[in-house]
């Protein structure tokens, strides 16, 4: 028989961050039920844990991207994050996270480490540009592991830097790319990110380095001996 407590599927918590008179209120949405993974996730995390985790990733965020004032950001007023028994890990769509309690209730190692890194990863896809809609996936993703890298929440089945195919194959292997063009330019990542605010072009790594993005991933594999 399910527990009274969690018979119910909607828990509710929020947090609210006061950023002058611009706030985001947090909301965590548990539909776990009793599955495995939600009693994990309660028991290992919990939803002030996991509000807590979501309004400081927003500040690191913020400042990773030098978003200063609230006019440089997007516009959110309220995020919303499920824990949910599905599949995969997680995803980010309309201003709601949503993390996978299986992935959680199987997953060997550190959880919280873990369970914060995806939140920062996700987390960034709700407060990145996207070129309006024209930023190729693979740099999307990169952008939103480059975050994780710098709040030092890197995974051990990463890749190391100077490992990979191409710039822009997505998540670790363009994270550690991104990495090595921040050292050349300190704020490379937050300056790319202000030009997708309205438009994507492959051409922004000329402008901010003086480079193809070609010849830097060259220089990249150079560097790292590949
Ligand atoms: C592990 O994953 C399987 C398949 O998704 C799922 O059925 C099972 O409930 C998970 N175990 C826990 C403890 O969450």
């Amino acid at each position: 028989m399910a527990n009274p407590l969690f018979s119910f599927s909607l828990l509710i918590l929020s947090l609210a961050t006061m950023q002058g008179t611009h706030a985001v209120y947090y909301a965590i949405n548990d539909k776990t039920g009793n599955s495995g993974g939600g009693v994990r996730f309660r028991n290992q995390i919990g939803a002030a844990n996991s509000l807590q985790t979501m309004s400081a990733a927003t500040n690191f965020i913020w400042n990773i991207f030098k978003q200063n004032n609230p006019s440089d950001r997007k516009n959110v007023a309220k995020v919303t994050l499920f824990i949910e028994n599905s599949n995969g890990v997680a995803f980010a769509v309309n201003n709601e996270i949503h993390v996978n309690a299986n992935y959680l209730g199987n997953y060997t190692g550190d959880l919280r480490r873990e369970f914060n890194g995806v939140l920062y990863h996700e987390m960034t896809h709700i407060w990145q540009w996207n070129g309006n809609g024209q930023t190729p996936g693979g740099l999307i993703e990169g952008i939103a592991d480059f975050v994780r890298l710098k709040a030092n929440y890197i995974p051990s089945h990463w890749v190391k830097p100077g490992q990979g195919n191409r710039w822009d194959q997505g998540y670790d292997v363009t994270a550690r790319f991104l990495e090595y063009c921040d050292g050349l330019r300190n704020g490379f990542v937050a300056e790319l990110n202000k030009k997708m605010r309205t438009g994507y072009n492959v051409g922004y790594f000329v402008d901010l380095l003086g480079k193809t993005v070609d010849q830097l991933w060259r220089d990249y594999k150079a560097k790292y001996g590949n």
